[in-house]
């Protein structure tokens, strides 16, 4: 059975990978520092799986190497391999001038979004080379392409910094001829907490103008997750991008959006009909 590790997991994202992983038979450890959303979470994956002992949850802060290298060392315990490895964990910025940002903010972002991703990768690399497989994927974001809006500088920052760190452990992995795929997952815009919430989980309201962009482009994400799961787990390439809003989806929706009317902030039901 293959194993995938998973940070961030207990919400959002990298939670709904992990649904999809375990749907597609793999051992899942997930690990965040949320440990009572990581306890409903390790709770509602093992409900998805007749197995018994294939969900693991540890309680882990990315920002501690000592955290990651224990969720390794724990995960080669209990499933003596690492297929695959995705720096999920991931937080937005207070939409505010880089001026405003408390600079406590500033290091704790930089080192959530791009050094645990380095870090983990490390860490996964070391593992990978030792077994003679695996996959390791950062999730890319605003900025990783180079755009700039006010109010997500060091987000976008961050996000440029790990696109360029990828490519570059891709590259390293081929001039190496190693037998890893190094990839980045782009999720486009997904409809979590992590919209209305910047670091240490503040919440924030967003302005109206980026809700209409959002109610467009944006998706639950569950849709996303199974698309990307399914990529990576039939992905054999190095250096792959596993792009969800491509360029064709967002104009589709952009000549689309005045007959399907959808909106994620006022909620119709319980909201999932405009999925
Ligand atoms: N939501 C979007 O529109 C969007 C768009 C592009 C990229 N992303 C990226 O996707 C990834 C997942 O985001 P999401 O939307 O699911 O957000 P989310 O807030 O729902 O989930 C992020 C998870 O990371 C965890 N986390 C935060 N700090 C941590 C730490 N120090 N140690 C361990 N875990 C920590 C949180 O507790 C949470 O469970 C992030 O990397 C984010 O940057 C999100």
């Amino acid at each position: 059975m293959k194993t995938v590790v998973i940070t961030g997991s207990a919400r959002g994202l990298g939670f709904e990978m992990a649904k999809q992983f375990i749907k597609n038979n793999f051992n899942v450890v997930i690990c965040d520092i949320l440990e009572e959303r990581l306890e409903e979470a390790k709770n509602v994956l093992e409900k998805l799986t007749r197995k018994k002992n294939n969900v693991l949850a540890l309680k882990c802060d990315v920002t501690l190497e000592e955290d990651l290298q224990n969720v390794m060392n724990k995960t080669l315990e209990k499933y003596k391999n690492v297929d695959i490895w995705i720096n999920n964990a991931g937080v937005n910025q207070p939409m505010c001038p880089i001026w405003e940002v408390e600079s406590d903010k500033i290091n704790r972002l930089i080192d959530i979004d791009l050094k645990s991703a380095i870090i983990g990768s490390k860490i996964a690399m070391i593992q990978m080379i030792k077994q003679g497989f695996g996959q390791i994927y950062g999730i890319e974001g605003y900025g990783s392409n180079d755009a700039m809006m006010l109010g997500l500088s060091v987000y976008g920052t961050s996000k440029r910094g790990l696109t360029y760190f990828l490519d570059v452990l891709a590259k390293e992995v081929d001039e190496k001829n190693l037998p890893i795929q190094i990839g980045k997952l782009s999720p486009g815009i997904m409809i979590t907490d992590f919209i209305t919430h910047s670091v240490g989980d503040e919440s924030f309201e967003l302005p109206e103008k980026t809700k209409k962009v959002y109610n467009i482009l944006g998706d639950y994400p569950d849709v996303i997750a199974e698309f990307l799961v399914n990529k990576m787990i039939n992905n054999k390439k190095n250096g792959v991008r596993i792009n969800w809003l491509s360029n064709a989806k967002a104009s589709f929706r952009f000549m689309t959006c005045a007959f399907n009317k959808r909106d994620f902030f006022n909620k119709l039901g319980d909201g999932k009909n405009i999925k």
